[in-house]
């Protein structure tokens, strides 16, 4: 028997350490948690895509009446990005959230594991780490890749 240890790399940020691409991105983040859709959970995620021809992409959280048709922010940003610039690979994933109280969230909220495993897909797809950064009101996580949010990867293809 061997014991394996799997350790994930997080850069904790102030928000005046930024730099300005950093925080330009998570500000579209943060902008985009105002698009949610959330009558049901009154929580607020917002999601920023930056990919390699410079676009930035947002989404942020819909939900729906039959509660498990809506989606996260995470998985609407991933997917307009590549329906929208298919070609385009994911640089640096940004996520921010406002919580029931209506202020961001104290502590970054990482994505759920559905979210891992689409966005870890599009990382594939780049062939190279996409950077993750969640942002909180007096932090903000930088993560070197997806594939760091979710070692080991169930990938088929
Ligand atoms: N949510 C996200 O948008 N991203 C996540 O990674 C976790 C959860 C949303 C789903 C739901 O609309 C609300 O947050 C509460 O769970």
């Amino acid at each position: 028997m061997k014991e394996l240890t799997i350790t994930i790399p997080i850069k904790a940020w102030g928000n005046d350490e930024l730099n300005n691409n950093d925080a330009s991105l998570i500000a579209k983040a943060r902008e985009a948690t105002s698009r949610a859709y959330v009558p049901y959970s009154k929580f607020h995620v917002g999601a920023a895509i930056l990919l390699d021809n410079g676009e930035i992409i947002t989404g942020a959280n819909q939900e729906n009446a039959a509660y498990p048709s809506g989606t996260c922010a995470e998985r609407t940003a991933c997917y307009y990005a590549h329906a929208t610039y298919p070609d385009a690979a994911f640089d640096t994933i940004a996520i921010a959230a406002t919580g029931t109280d209506g202020k961001e969230v104290e502590y970054p909220i990482p994505p759920c594991g559905a979210c891992r495993q689409a966005l870890v897909e599009y990382e594939k797809l780049a062939g190279h780490p996409v950077r993750v950064l969640l942002a909180g009101r007096d932090v903000v996580y930088e993560l070197p890749s997806v594939k760091s949010l979710l070692p080991l990867t169930f990938d088929s293809f």
